[in-house]
Parts: structure tokens; sequence; C-alpha cells
């Protein structure tokens, strides 16, 4: 089954930032110099926060599914003169290296897409020993294949820090294994 795209317009909506704040949400876990993911980053709604948090010695891989989505960003990214974003219109995270990132956000994703344990188990292997990840699904309709319950999605991984769950979201911050 296919991914489910988000048309860019919608997670662009201009009303986002005042009901979802990027920086509140980044902040706790991103810093200078860090190396981290936006997977399934649609538009740029975290990306272009994520790109100011880390500046210019850090870098951030921004992944979508979607070629329409990242055309969008792409496009924000020349306007914006950032160049510390690198992006990848991929269904994996396959061409990441092991144990390289600082800091992976999944906001949204887990719950489009068929992929469930093979992205779970990516998110875990990309992270570096004391990175974090902060993985959110909305809790969807059951007969869709793509959607999770917030037990199914709290099953998928092994290194929870914390969890948490509201009416429509599930939530996970991820530790990477200390060797
Ligand atoms: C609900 S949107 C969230 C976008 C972004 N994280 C945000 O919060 O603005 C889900 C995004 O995940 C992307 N997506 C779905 N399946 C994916 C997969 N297997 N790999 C990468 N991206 C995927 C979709 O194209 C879409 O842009």
């Amino acid at each position: 089954m296919e991914d489910r795209h988000i048309p860019p317009i919608i997670l662009s909506f201009p009303l986002r930032r005042f009901f979802e704040n990027p920086y509140k949400i980044l902040t706790p876990f991103v810093r200078r110099g860090m190396t981290v993911v936006d997977h399934g980053c649609g538009p740029g709604f975290y990306t272009i926060p994520l790109s100011y948090l880390v500046g210019k010695e850090g870098i951030v891989y921004a992944v979508d599914s979607s070629a329409k989505s990242i055309k969008v960003l792409e496009s924000k990214l020349k306007k914006k003169g950032i160049n510390n974003v690198k992006t990848f219109v991929s269904r994996n995270l396959n061409f990441i290296p092991s144990a390289s990132i600082d800091f992976l956000l999944s906001k949204d994703v887990l719950c489009c897409t068929v992929l469930h344990k093979e992205l779970a188990r990516e998110i875990e292997r990309v992270l570096k020993p004391g990175g974090k990840a902060l993985v959110t699904i909305r809790i969807g309709k059951r007969s869709d294949p793509r959607s999770l319950s917030a037990e199914e999605f709290f099953s998928l991984f092994t290194n929870i820090e914390r969890k948490g769950l509201s009416r429509f979201h599930a939530w996970v911050i991820l530790s990477g294994e200390k060797k």
C-alpha cells in the first residue's frame, strides 16, 4: 500500500504556528552543530526551525517519500538562503549510516505508511549512543492498514525513554543505545 501524502499546502497552513510551536518542541533536544534528521519532513514546517537550531556547523537530513513535498521544501530553502539541509526523496532511511544521528524527528509519519516495523528499526539504528528521537503518530481509523493503535505504536520500539498519549496522538522519546 502507498504512503499517505498530505498536500504541502495543508502542512504549510500559516495558522498552524499558533497551535504548534516547532521551536518549543525542538529546543529541548537540539543544539548547535548537531546532525539531525527530519523524517517525513513534508514541506518543512520543522525542517527550517531545525536548520536554524543546528546552525551552520550542523546538518539536517530532510527525508520524505513525496517528491512534491521535497520540491516545495527545496524552493523554500533556496528563497531563505539555507544551505545546511540535505533533501532526500525516500521511503526508508537505509542511506543513513548507523549510530550517526544526534536527534531524529518523525512527526506523524508512521501513521502514513505500512512500513511500521521497518521504519521503527531504522529510526533506532541511526541514533548515536545517547542520541534522541521524538516520534509521534496520529491515532487513526482501524480500517486503514497504515494506522496504528497506541499499544501497537509503543510495541515497535526497544529503547523508549518516555511515552505519552492524548486523544488524537501518541508519542515516544527514544534514546540511542549506549554500547
Ligand atoms: C502528516 S505529514 C507530516 C509532515 C511533517 N512531519 C509535519 O509535521 O509537517 C506525513 C509526511 O510523511 C510522509 N511519508 C509518508 N510515508 C513516508 C515514508 N515511508 N518515508 C518518508 N516519508 C513518508 C508524507 O509524504 C508526509 O509528508
